[in-house]
């Protein structure tokens, strides 16, 4: 018998090294070695694919796909209009945000027209699936429920049955049991999602796993997985609110652009097909500190409220918060506001918030910003039916954003009276809506906060 051998792989960052090492050379992270055995080789990926040459790129067919419908608009836009047959989607999210949810929702969807759809979980028994669904009202005779966790079962009951849609929840719960190392180590992640990639390609079957998220926020078994699959979605939200949203982070058959948005309600999600009026909703009117901001999520706009308080400070050092948007942008904002506009923030705090839970950094947001911080220290509200865009740079000016006249009619529809706008940025205007071009931050204040 030939000796066994073992490896030593980071479990962040998945380096290998031949013997144990207390701080991983690569990632940095401390006692992340774990011994594995060295993986029998997979020829997964590398296929033999029957003496094909290369052709010139006039002569190569398109492919004909026929995408398939998981039922929500949403979940099909972010897909980039729907699942490519024999491709792999990562669908990746903190614990408890609704993955499970999403997918037994659109597998119950997609098994109405299919004949056969397979969800695997690894993480719920059968039993408590059929609880979700009763609670979310599915029932559907083409979709079968399987908790089962060994590779080896799930790849050949694949082989046999055919399913024309495979749902695997979660890769850190299925293993091999040919490897050595545990559940959710990074060869076996490797190993599930290699054999699982290869059976979408030579089945032609979609498959969606469900990868879960470590604390700071990576895929666990991180960039391995990300590279190998097709499409990796995020799922995010914050827990406490009912809003989700579904965004590409990679997709080579789709735009990344764009964003799905949903709500978690009691008898599970539903998509908000006008997500800027739900952020809106319960948006107080004539109140100091409350701003409405024009932003743009890929190719959608969205209106969103910023809301800002700023209180003097009890402490020496102030207190500077933010949710939803990037804590550097608002203190840079902020000394903007100090130095070129003479807004005294020295010993005031300053909390800065982004209603309903979602989180923008596009820099079109600054203007809006800065207004709800200047109407909340002056304690005067903004103009009513006010809808604000613009960046701010550090000299105080206002500078010009992309797809104004997007912003605008997404303003319009929402019946917004007037936009406050970085002078020289409108290509076309929106009737019934009044411009106010600003140069600067204190022409913005002083425009707006009236
Ligand atoms: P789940 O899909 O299990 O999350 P994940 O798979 O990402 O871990 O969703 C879990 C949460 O969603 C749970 O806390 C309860 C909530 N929920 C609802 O509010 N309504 C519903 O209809 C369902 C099924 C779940
Ligand atoms: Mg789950």
């Amino acid at each position: 018998m030939s000796k066994q051998k073992y490896k030593y792989v980071c479990q962040q960052c998945s380096y290998e090294a031949s013997r144990w090492l207390g701080k991983c050379p690569e990632c940095g992270a401390w006692n992340s070695l774990v011994e594995e055995t060295i993986e029998k080789k997979t020829v997964a990926g590398i296929q033999k694919n029957g003496g094909v040459r290369p052709e010139p790129l006039a002569q190569i067919k398109p492919l004909g796909v026929e995408r398939l419908d998981l039922g929500m608009a949403e979940f099909n836009r972010v897909l980039g209009g729907g699942l490519v047959p024999g491709t792999v989607v990562l669908l990746a999210g903190d614990p408890g945000i609704g993955k499970s949810t999403l997918l037994l929702q659109s597998a119950s969807y997609a098994a109405q027209k299919l004949n056969k759809v397979f969800y695997i979980s690894g993480e719920e028994s059968a039993q408590q699936i059929k609880m979700r669904a009763a609670r979310v009202g599915l029932d559907n005779s083409n979709l079968w429920l399987w908790s089962e966790t060994d590779l080896d079962a799930i790849e050949a009951e694949i082989r046999e049955s055919l399913p024309s849609l495979v749902i695997v929840d979660s890769i850190q719960t299925i293993y091999s049991a040919e490897l050595n190392s545990g559940p959710g180590s990074v060869s076996q992640i490797r190993e599930g999602t290699t054999r699982l990639l290869n059976l979408a390609k030579t089945l032609n079957i979609p498959v969606i796993i469900v990868g879960h998220v470590t604390k700071d926020g990576m895929i666990a078994g991180p960039r391995v997985l990300e590279h190998m699959v097709d499409t990796v979605l995020y799922f995010e939200g914050e827990r406490h609110y009912q809003y989700r949203i579904l965004r590409a982070i990679k997709n080579r058959f789709g735009s990344t652009f764009e964003l799905g948005v949903f709500e978690m309600k009691n008898e599970g999600l539903t998509e908000v097909t006008n997500p800027s009026q739900a952020f809106l909703a319960e948006r107080p009117l004539f109140s100091p500190g409350s701003v409405v901001a024009a932003c743009m999520e890929g190719s959608r706009p969205l209106l969103v409220e910023i809301q800002a308080l700023v209180s003097q400070s009890s402490f020496g050092q102030p207190r500077r918060m933010t949710t939803g948007t990037d804590n550097n942008r608002v203190n840079l904002i902020m000394a903007v506001l100090e130095k070129r506009v003479g807004l005294n923030l020295n010993f005031q705090d300053a909390y800065v918030n982004i209603v309903g839970g979602i989180k923008i950094l596009e820099p079109a947001l600054d203007l809006s910003i800065a207004l709800a911080i200047a109407s909340s220290l002056k304690n005067t509200p903004c103009l009513s039916g006010l809808a604000v865009m613009g960046e701010i740079g550090l000299t105080g000016e206002i500078r010009g954003v992309p797809y104004v006249y997007k912003r605008l009619q997404e303003a319009k529809k929402l019946g917004f009276k007037c936009c406050l706008l970085p002078a020289g940025n409108v290509e076309e205007k929106v009737s019934g809506l009044e411009l106010l071009e600003v140069k600067t931050v204190r022409e913005a204040i002083d425009a707006a906060l009236a």
